[in-house]
């Protein structure tokens, strides 16, 4: 598979905030584990990413900030590019939307579309609001959703339900600089009629092919990127308008389009391009060859992203592409699902999140660590779930007793039998031939899921080879030997050094920090995937250096350290949270909350927080599933009478319908707490 070209990009973060461990899980991770994997087999690639750095993203949050778009996106610009570079990623290049390259090659871009009429240029009435002075498209507006009546779904799309939304489709539409309702008015805009779009994008989808020829594996799609893109396309594409009414942002270049700049989602995937020809000129190559069809025959342009972005990255830029022309069209697109937080969704507002700076901050030495366990748990298929616990069982119990033990086992003994001179082998048994075996396999097995987008079982594989050689040295027991059979045991020795170096050479695009330490330690230099597999990966007699340990234990005192922190940053986000919106005295009439007595208690299995109760209500006795194990034993809250919220809709929690809610008081440190009655009330009463 060697030879292959790859253009690789990486969803441009906005500059308007840290980078948090779902955007690396999701998105940088497996996108730098392939480029790297690339490389190393020898493969054309170029690998880009940049700061996305206009669009509504960044100027509400200047506006929040009270500082102007420009400081804002220079100051997490530099976060941004900072924290990329301390945690290894390795991008050929991370340019910036706001460089001039980039005005100069999105309005270039959108000339040519222009000019070619694939624009409709149409004048609608939109929402504008009369104190801002300003009209009011995608985050600019807030209303309730028509389709699922989610309150604060955004002008371009409900985060609740998913759906595709356009301002005027909103219930209640509010402006979100000023909170007024918004007013109507004219204005003109070009649209792209993604409707005329629908019959080839369907086949390039879903069968790969693209004006008659076989463009891309179907099979390698994603499900969920599949799934979503069908469901747009039958839902009906409507034209979406490709330029705003803003002052932040490439300026449409017409002479009858003042006021008026290019659509976020236009300009950020051009910056895809922008960037290569950015890295390309300073580095002395052609920016065609990774984008032009014609110079760029059989490349692969491949997409990571995280699964919000599906549709501009698989539909629309698809359109946009074809369209202008000169262009190749994305292989592939493989977005993630989403990475959940200890048991909650990352949320920037209420900081519960893990920031990557401040990750690399407080423990500068593990950032192969985190790499490791962000991998072991990458959202992939589905939406999964980051726990500090499970990040220490997974350093202690994989990284460390696995491949860290046997790594060490066999330098040690190198060094003790051997002065640390790589004994050569001889007389090789069964055993040995079919530990040759399968050692010479992984190489391959690895880059047929790395091709797949599979990078979950793609590591787990290197981790399988560290476990064979646990294996082999406790089926042979070197030690037992080594006075009755010393040359068995060189030849042992010999081929655990094997894999050792094997594992250096295939860790290379997952830890490439340890694999590089493991290279010194063995005192070899392996870049070369194809050189993987051998058994004579390094020769005999080589020297080799002292063992370090290569992954430390991680203490409970971390992890307690950093559950309390994400606690107590919630709680005190909370408690500096504005009172929310009024309610009527009817929507609040509308909860029905009673006192209950639980009755019974037990510990949910495998769910660190929850206890399943059984609450008598003075109605009835109901299954209630409630995150209070940490704070109460299910033996001292049974006979307790507690505020019950009864007309929650039901909901399954951990497979268990739970029907109601235990209200709970919260202080600083997240500790929970029981509303009793202050006098000796018994079940069913009511609470007003
Ligand atoms: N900034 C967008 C986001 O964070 C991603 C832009 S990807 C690009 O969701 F293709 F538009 F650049
Ligand atoms: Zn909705």
């Amino acid at each position: 598979m060697a030879g292959g070209k790859f253009t690789i990009t990486a969803a441009l973060p906005y500059a308007n905030g840290p980078l948090h461990l779902g955007h690396i899980a999701g998105v940088y991770l497996p996108a730098d584990i392939f480029a790297r994997f690339l490389r190393l087999n020898g493969d054309d690639v170029v690998f880009i990413c940049g700061s996305d750095e206009h669009g509504a993203a960044i100027t509400l949050r200047a506006k929040k900030e009270g500082i102007t778009p420009q400081e804002i996106v220079d100051k997490y610009y530099s976060i941004i590019s900072k924290s990329f570079e301390l945690f290894n990623i390795s991008f050929d290049i991370f340019h910036r939307t706001s460089d001039e390259l980039h005005h100069k090659t999105a309005q270039e871009f959108f000339l040519k579309l222009y000019n070619s009429n694939k624009f409709i240029e149409e004048t609608t009435e939109q929402y504008f609001d009369t104190e801002y002075n300003q009209f009011l498209a995608d985050r600019y507006i807030t209303g309730t959703c028509p389709k699922c009546n989610y309150e604060s779904a955004y002008g371009d799309q409900c985060e609740k339900c998913g759906s595709d939304l356009s301002p005027l489709d909103l219930i209640n539409p509010i402006s979100t600089l000023s909170a007024n309702s918004p007013v109507l008015r004219s204005t003109s805009h070009w649209y792209l009629p993604m409707d005329r779009h629908e019959s080839w994008l369907k086949e390039y989808i879903q069968q790969g092919i693209l004006n008659g020829v076989q463009h891309h594996n179907p099979k390698l799609w994603r499900n969920q990127v599949t799934g979503q893109c069908m469901s747009w396309i039958n839902g009906g594409l409507k034209p979406r308008a490709m330029t705003r009414d803003l002052d932040w942002g490439v300026k449409v270049p017409l002479s009858n389009a003042d006021g008026k700049v290019l659509y976020v989602w236009l300009d950020a995937p051009i910056g895809y391009i922008s960037a290569t020809k950015a890295w390309a000129e300073a580095n002395n190559k052609d920016w065609k060859d990774y984008w032009v069809k014609d110079h760029a025959e059989n490349r692969k342009l491949v997409h990571f992203i995280g699964k919000d972005n599906i549709v501009f990255h698989a539909i629309i830029f698809p359109i946009l592409l074809k369209d202008h022309g000169d262009y190749i069209l994305p292989d592939n697109v493989p977005a993630s699902e989403f990475l959940n937080l200890e048991g909650d969704k990352f949320s920037t507002s209420r900081n519960w999140a893990v920031w990557l700076h401040e990750y690399l901050e407080t423990y500068p030495d593990k950032e192969d660590e985190l790499k490791y366990v962000l991998t072991s748990i990458a959202p992939e298929s589905k939406d999964s779930e980051f726990t500090w616990k499970e990040f220490q069982a997974r350093i202690n119990n994989e990284l460390a007793d696995v491949l860290g033990n046997f790594v060490n086992r066999t330098l040690v003994l190198t060094h003790k039998y051997y002065q640390g001179e790589v004994p050569h082998k001889s007389n090789l048994i069964e055993e040995d031939l079919q530990l040759m075996s399968e050692i010479s396999k992984f190489p391959n097995k690895i880059s047929e899921f790395l091709y797949a987008y599979k990078f979950r079982e793609a590591q787990a594989e290197v981790m399988n080879l560290a476990r064979i050689g646990n294996k082999y040295l406790a089926d042979q027991e070197p030690w037992k030997i080594v006075k009755t059979d010393p040359q068995r045991v060189q030849t042992v020795i010999n081929l655990s050094i094997q894999i050792t170096a094997n594992l250096s050479l295939l860790l290379l695009p997952f830890l490439p920090k340890s694999a590089k330490k493991l290279q010194q330690m063995l005192n070899i230099e392996l870049n070369d995937w194809t050189v993987g597999g051998s058994s004579e990966i390094i020769a005999d007699g080589t020297q080799i250096n002292q063992p370090e340990i290569l992954f430390a234990k991680i203490e409970d005192s971390l992890v307690e350290f950093e559950v309390n922190k994400l606690k107590s940053t919630d709680i005190q986000a909370m408690m500096y949270e504005a009172q929310k919106e009024t309610v009527s005295f009817d929507e609040f009439s509308k909860m029905d909350i009673r006192l209950g007595t639980i009755i019974s208690a037990q510990k949910v299995e495998k769910a660190d927080k929850l206890l399943q109760l059984t609450v008598d209500t003075g109605l009835d006795q109901r299954t209630i599933v409630s995150g209070i194990a940490e704070n109460y034993s299910p033996e001292e809250v049974i006979g307790k009478t507690v505020a019950v919220l009864l007309n929650l809709a039901p909901r399954k929690i951990r497979g268990i319908e739970s029907q109601g809610m235990i209200l709970m008081a919260e202080n600083e440190s997240g500790e929970l707490s029981f509303m009793s009655p202050e006098k000796a009330f018994s079940a069913g009463g009511g609470i007003r």
